[in-house]
């Protein structure tokens, strides 16, 4: 998607984000628990970039959980960042908004963690691949990188399959399966796990895991050595 487009399709979303991602993504809520069983379990004032951080659904899981962590939250949407400063006008001070393209954009560094929520999908494959060794050198050594994403099965068939459960979900939620699968074929770059994982490899990073997944959806994580 071109940055135009990526600020019409989520400006238009903003208010109502979380109530449409849960009828869009399956166990939208429970990858939550997931990803807060991933943070770390020390009481230190971490760093944390949350990329594509939308209105700060992932954010707000590091505020509860890490109480002296710092949060940079970024995002091309001013509708969204917008939203993150509504949602969590009670952390103002644990966190500073970066509006920007991240695919050009600086994304700081010395991080502890990154973040990246149903977001990097919008990079393209070759764009991906480089985009990891950016990661890798914004972290801390020591440090992780966790994603949920929209990813595509090693094998096209499964990935129909998947497809089709995919779809069968949003219909249960009232939602126009076809609408969304088109949008996302015509507007997604999702990837294989293999690709995935051996590109953050190639980056440098290693234990890379899969620590959820349900069809076409997973939850994944990374360190920096
Ligand atoms: C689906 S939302 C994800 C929000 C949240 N992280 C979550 O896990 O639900 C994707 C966000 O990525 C942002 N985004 C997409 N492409 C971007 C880019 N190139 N640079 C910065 N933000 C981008 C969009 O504006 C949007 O807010």
């Amino acid at each position: 998607m071109k940055q135009q487009q990526v600020q019409e399709h989520f400006g238009r979303q903003a208010d109502e984000y979380e109530e449409l991602m849960v009828r869009l993504v399956p166990q939208y809520l429970f990858q939550h628990q997931i990803i807060e069983d991933l943070l770390p379990d020390e009481d230190r004032a971490y760093r944390v970039l949350d990329l594509g951080c939308g209105n700060g659904v992932l954010s707000e899981l590091v505020f509860r959980r890490l109480p002296r962590a710092q949060v940079v939250g970024f995002d091309l949407t001013e509708k969204m960042l917008a939203a993150y400063r509504k949602k969590l006008a009670g952390f103002t001070d644990r966190f500073t908004l970066q509006a920007g393209d991240f695919r050009v954009d600086p994304l700081g560094s010395d991080y502890d963690l990154i973040l990246a929520g149903l977001t990097l999908h919008h990079l393209t494959w070759p764009e991906r691949e480089a985009f990891y060794r950016r990661l890798y050198a914004a972290l801390r050594s020591g440090g992780r990188f966790i994603a949920r994403d929209i990813i595509i099965d090693e094998e096209p068939e499964v990935t129909g399959d998947h497809y089709l459960l995919w779809k069968k979900f949003m219909q249960s939620r009232g939602e126009d399966p076809e609408f969304w699968y088109a949008r996302h074929v015509e507007k997604d770059h999702p990837m294989t796990l293999t690709d995935h994982f051996s590109w953050l490899r190639e980056a440098g990073f290693t234990k890379t895991a899969c620590h959820w997944r349900l069809y076409n959806f997973a939850v994944t994580s990374a360190e920096k050595p």
